[in-house]
C-alpha cells in the first residue's frame, strides 16, 4: 500500500486551509429554507449580478478554442479601463490567482512577508502554501496600519508586503503617505485594491515611479463576475513578464475573458450598481447606528464590519443564519466579537435590519 503522507511536502501534510463561503444551496438547506428566500451576505458579493451584455458575449463564445495566453484582448480592455498601458496590466483567473502567482515568483520556503492583521485571509493563506513565513503586525485601535512595526518586524528574510485598501473586512483605507513609506523599503508592496470601484482611491499613479509595487484589482465585486473568476493586476511591465512567465498560460477563460471585455463596454452601466450599493451602504450603516447592542465601522467597500459586546457576535450570527440570513464572522482574536456584512439590495439590508433588531 502507497503512503501517500510520506510523499507530501512536509510542510503541507497539515497545513492551515482557507475558510472559504458554502454555495447557496448548501446554506439554504441547512437553514431548512428554500434557496430563493435566502439572504446571502457573506461573500461581498454584487446582488445585481454581472452586465447582461456579459452574459450575451459568454453565450456567444466558441469555447473549443483555448484563450489567447498573452491576453492582448482583455489586457487591451482594461488599459482603456484603467487607463494604464497594456504591457503593465497581467490578468488572473481571480485577483486570487495573482496572490498565489507573486508568492510563487518571490518567497522561497522560509521567507516572510508581512500582514497587517485582520485582513483578507487568502494573503497568509498563499504565503502557507508555499513554504513562508507569516509575520502578522497588529492594526492600530482604528485598524489602521503600524507602519512603524511594520519596519521593525523586516529582516533579511522578508520578501513582500500586502496591504489591502479599503481593508477586508474592516472598511478602512491605506493613505498614501504609508504605502510610500512601505515602497521605500524596497520590497514588494501588493496594494489589493478589489474595492477600488466603491471608494476611487488609489495608488495606481506610483506604479511608473516604483518598481516593486504590484496593485491589484477584480471584476468580482463592480462588475458582478465573481463566478467567473477574473482579476487583474497593474505593475511594472518587467514585473508583468516575469509573472507570465510562470502562469499557467490558459487559467482566464474564453468566458472570463468574453466577460470582460463585455463588461467594460457597459461599464457606464455597471458603475450606476455601483453607485446605489454606495448609496445602499449608507443607508445600512445609519440602520445600524440607529440599532442599540452594534457599532459598525466605517467603511469604503461594498460591506460593514459590525462590532458586537464581548461574547455577542457568535450568538447573533448563528440566530441570523437559522433565518435564513447569511453575514461571515471570523475566528481571529481581533474579530470575535464582530461579524461582516455585504451591502445587497435595499429589500436585503431591511431583512437584515429587521432580524437584527429583533434579535439584539
Ligand atoms: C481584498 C480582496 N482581494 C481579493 C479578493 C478576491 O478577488 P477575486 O474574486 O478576483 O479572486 C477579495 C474577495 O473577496 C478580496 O476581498
Amino acid at each position: 500500500m502507497a503512503d501517500i503522507d510520506k510523499l507530501l511536502r512536509p510542510h503541507l501534510a497539515e497545513v492551515q486551509a482557507y475558510d472559504p463561503v458554502d454555495p447557496p444551496e448548501l446554506l439554504a438547506k441547512q437553514a431548512g429554507i428554500p434557496e430563493d428566500q435566502i439572504v446571502k451576505l457573506n461573500g461581498n458579493e454584487n446582488p445585481y449580478g454581472g452586465s447582461p451584455k456579459a452574459m450575451e458575449a459568454v453565450a456567444n463564445t466558441p469555447l473549443h478554442i483555448y484563450p489567447d495566453p498573452l491576453q492582448r484582448k482583455i489586457r487591451q480592455a482594461l488599459s482603456e479601463y484603467t487607463g494604464a498601458n497594456a504591457d503593465s496590466i497581467i490578468v488572473g483567473a481571480g485577483a486570487d490567482e495573482l496572490i498565489d502567482l507573486l508568492f510563487r515568483l518571490f518567497m522561497n520556503p522560509g521567507d516572510k512577508m508581512l500582514d497587517f492583521d485582520p485582513t483578507f485571509g487568502m494573503y497568509s493563506f498563499c504565503a502557507r502554501v508555499a513554504g513562508g513565513i507569516v509575520e502578522y503586525v497588529p492594526r492600530d485601535e482604528l485598524f489602521d496600519l503600524d507602519v512603524e512595526a511594520a519596519k521593525r518586524a523586516i529582516d533579511d528574510r522578508t520578501k513582500i508586503i500586502f496591504v489591502t485598501s479599503p481593508n477586508n473586512p474592516t472598511g478602512n483605507l491605506a493613505s498614501e503617505e504609508h504605502i510610500r513609506e512601505l515602497l521605500d523599503t524596497g520590497l514588494i508592496v501588493v496594494v489589493d485594491e478589489a474595492y477600488f470601484e466603491f471608494c476611487n482611491q488609489t495608488v495606481s499613479h506610483l506604479v511608473g515611479e516604483y518598481e516593486n509595487l504590484v496593485i491589484l484589482r477584480t471584476m468580482s465585486k463592480w462588475a458582478g463576475l465573481a463566478g467567473l473568476r477574473v482579476g487583474y493586476g497593474i505593475m511594472s511591465p518587467k514585473l508583468v513578464n516575469h509573472i507570465i512567465d510562470i502562469k499557467p498560460p490558459y487559467s482566464v477563460n474564453v468566458a472570463a475573458e468574453a466577460a470582460l471585455v463585455a463588461s467594460i463596454e457597459d461599464a457606464p452601466a455597471l458603475l450606476k450598481n455601483v453607485q446605489k450599493i454606495v448609496d445602499e451602504r449608507d443607508r445600512m450603516d445609519m440602520l445600524l447606528k440607529e440599532t442599540t447592542g452594534v457599532t459598525p465601522w466605517p467603511s469604503f467597500g461594498n460591506y460593514i464590519l459590525c462590532q458586537f459586546a464581548p461574547g455577542r457576535a457568535k450568538q447573533v450570527f448563528k440566530q441570523l443564519a437559522s433565518r435564513g440570513i447569511f453575514v461571515r464572522d471570523f475566528s481571529s482574536k481581533r474579530l470575535v466579537d464582530c461579524f461582516r456584512v455585504a451591502v445587497g439590495t435595499p429589500a436585503e439590508t431591511d431583512a437584515f435590519i429587521s432580524a437584527l433588531r429583533e434579535i439584539v
